[in-house]
């Protein structure tokens, strides 16, 4: 907020309907606040039940002149909102998203596009849009979110691998502003993994071995393609040292760690 004091005094205004006043006859009266609602109750009345903070402003510090004989008679946002003030302050066209009198109930859809007013609060979606680019970096910001604090469901655009996935999952593999780069916790279900890898879920599921029994991600940690190494489980030698030597591949006899030879 500026500190200037928006207190105005409409010296020259008029309180007449256009025709009726003549400069010889009528001398101009100062239009006050409780004037507006004479001839403007739907404004009067949107800003105050809908107006936010706008609601403790005074109609005159907005509009301090009055047509037709005021020119001045819609205030800049920026002769409150300082764009020096903040980055928020300096984006490009405030009334598409806040109308001045309903100033919170923003509308993106008449603002295209969104994206720098949206960075000018939050940067770092920008910023993972930059660092894992594909295809959702090319959109603007209100293609998945409508409204503020609102996003829009994966599966309103794609499909689920499998039927046992709900929207609840998908980012637990895949982050919104960099889908591609897909890291996970240790919580997923190897069925998620299985819906594009079938045959070593089968070969997992079918093994009679001890592994059978794990989960992909105990191995698959934490990225994908990523595998653990036979050693970070079991000693590194456990069979004599000849034996390693001759054979330093531990999958030269235990074939395969889905299906371990018996
Ligand atoms: C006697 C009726 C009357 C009163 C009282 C009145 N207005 Fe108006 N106002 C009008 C009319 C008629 C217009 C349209 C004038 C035009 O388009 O040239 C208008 C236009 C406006 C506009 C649009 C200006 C623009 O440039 O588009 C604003 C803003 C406005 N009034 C604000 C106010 C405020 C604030 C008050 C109270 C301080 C007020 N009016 C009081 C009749 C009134
Ligand atoms: C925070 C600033 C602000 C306040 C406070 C404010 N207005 Fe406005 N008003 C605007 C702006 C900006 C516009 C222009 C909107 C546009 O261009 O879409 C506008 C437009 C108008 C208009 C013309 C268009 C319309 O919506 O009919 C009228 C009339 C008007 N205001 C009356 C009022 C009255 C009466 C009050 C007090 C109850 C008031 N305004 C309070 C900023 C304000
Ligand atoms: C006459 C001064 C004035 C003008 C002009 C003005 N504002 Fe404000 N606005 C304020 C004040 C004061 C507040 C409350 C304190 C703050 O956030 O700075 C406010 C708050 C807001 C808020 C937060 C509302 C809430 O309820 O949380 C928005 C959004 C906003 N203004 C947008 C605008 C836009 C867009 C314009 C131009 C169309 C505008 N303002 C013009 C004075 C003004
Ligand atoms: C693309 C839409 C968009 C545009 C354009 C936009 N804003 Fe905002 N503005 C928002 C959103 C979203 C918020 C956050 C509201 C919340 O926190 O609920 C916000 C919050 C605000 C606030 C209240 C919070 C604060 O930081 O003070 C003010 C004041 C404000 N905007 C003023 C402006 C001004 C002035 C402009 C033009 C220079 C502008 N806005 C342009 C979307 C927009
Ligand atoms: C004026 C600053 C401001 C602007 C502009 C703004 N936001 Fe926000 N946004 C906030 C604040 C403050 C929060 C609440 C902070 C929190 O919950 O961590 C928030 C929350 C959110 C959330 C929910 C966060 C969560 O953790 O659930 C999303 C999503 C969001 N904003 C998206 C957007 C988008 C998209 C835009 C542009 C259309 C935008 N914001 C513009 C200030 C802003
Ligand atoms: C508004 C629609 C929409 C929403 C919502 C959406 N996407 Fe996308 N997404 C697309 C489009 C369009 C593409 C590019 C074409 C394609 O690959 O289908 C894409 C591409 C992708 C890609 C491939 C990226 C690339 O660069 O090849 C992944 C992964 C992805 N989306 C995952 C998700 C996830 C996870 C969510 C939810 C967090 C989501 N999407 C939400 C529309 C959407
Ligand atoms: C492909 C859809 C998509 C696009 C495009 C997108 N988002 Fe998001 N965004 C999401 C989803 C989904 C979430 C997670 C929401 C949740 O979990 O509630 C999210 C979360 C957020 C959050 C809160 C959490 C966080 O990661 O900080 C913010 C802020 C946000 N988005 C801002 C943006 C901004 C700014 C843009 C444009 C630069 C943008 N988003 C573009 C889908 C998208
Ligand atoms: C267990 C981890 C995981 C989960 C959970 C997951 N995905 Fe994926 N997703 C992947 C992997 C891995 C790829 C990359 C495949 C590749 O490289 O071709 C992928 C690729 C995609 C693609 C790119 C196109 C394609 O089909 O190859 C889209 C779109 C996608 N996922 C959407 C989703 C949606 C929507 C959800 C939630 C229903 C979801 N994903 C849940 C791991 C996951
Ligand atoms: C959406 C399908 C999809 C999902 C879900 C998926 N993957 Fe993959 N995965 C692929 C594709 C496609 C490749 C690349 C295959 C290639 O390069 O031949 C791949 C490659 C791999 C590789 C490396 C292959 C190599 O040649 O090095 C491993 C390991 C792997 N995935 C494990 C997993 C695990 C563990 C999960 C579950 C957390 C999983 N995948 C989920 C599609 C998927
Ligand atoms: C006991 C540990 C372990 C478990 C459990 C495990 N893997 Fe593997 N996986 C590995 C190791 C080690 C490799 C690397 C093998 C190599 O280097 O030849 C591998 C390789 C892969 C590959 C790439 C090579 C190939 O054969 O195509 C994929 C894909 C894969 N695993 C998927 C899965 C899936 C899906 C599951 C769960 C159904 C799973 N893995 C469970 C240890 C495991
Ligand atoms: C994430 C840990 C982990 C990794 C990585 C891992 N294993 Fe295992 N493995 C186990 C566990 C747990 C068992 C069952 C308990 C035990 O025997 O120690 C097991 C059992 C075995 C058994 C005995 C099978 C049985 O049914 O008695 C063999 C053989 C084996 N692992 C070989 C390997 C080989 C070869 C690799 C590398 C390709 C490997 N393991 C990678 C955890 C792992
Ligand atoms: C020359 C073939 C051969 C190589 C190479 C080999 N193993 Fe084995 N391993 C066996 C045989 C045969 C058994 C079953 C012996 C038994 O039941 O006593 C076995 C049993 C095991 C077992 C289960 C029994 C136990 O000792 O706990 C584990 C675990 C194991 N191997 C891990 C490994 C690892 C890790 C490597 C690589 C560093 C490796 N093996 C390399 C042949 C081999």
């Amino acid at each position: 907020m500026k500190k200037t004091s928006f207190i105005c005094f409409l010296s020259f205004a008029m309180l007449i309907l256009p025709g009726t006043w003549s400069s010889a006859e009528v001398q101009p009266v100062p239009l006050s606040e409780e004037d507006c609602s004479k001839c403007h109750e739907n404004a009067v009345k949107d800003l105050k039940e809908h107006g936010g903070l706008h609601t403790d402003i005074s109609c005159l510090d907005c509009h301090a002149e009055h047509p037709p004989l005021g020119k001045n008679t819609i205030s800049e946002c920026e002769l409150c909102h300082d764009s020096s003030e903040s980055e928020h302050y300096a984006v490009q066209e405030c009334k598409a998203c806040h109308p001045p009198h309903r100033p919170k109930e923003m509308d993106f859809s008449k603002m295209d596009p969104v994206k720098p007013a949206c960075l000018s609060c939050h940067p770092e979606p920008g910023k993972t849009m930059e660092a894992y680019p594909s295809e959702h970096a090319g959109f603007d910001c209100k293609e998945c979110h409508t409204g503020h604090r609102q996003a829009t469901a994966c599966l309103d655009c794609h499909d689920a691998h499998t039927k046992e996935m709900t929207d609840k999952n998908c980012q637990g593999c895949h982050k919104p502003h960099g889908p591609k780069e897909i890291t996970y916790g240790d919580d997923i279900p190897s069925g998620f993994c299985s819906c594009c890898h079938e045959e070593i879920g089968a070969a997992l599921s079918q093994s009679k071995m001890a592994h059978h029994e794990m989960n992909c991600v105990e191995c698959h940690q934490s990225e994908h393609k990523a595998a653990s190494q036979c050693a970070e489980c079991h000693d590194e030698k456990p069979h004599g040292t000849y034996m390693h030597e001759k054979y330093p591949n531990c999958l030269d006899c235990h074939k395969d760690p889905h299906a371990l030879a018996e």
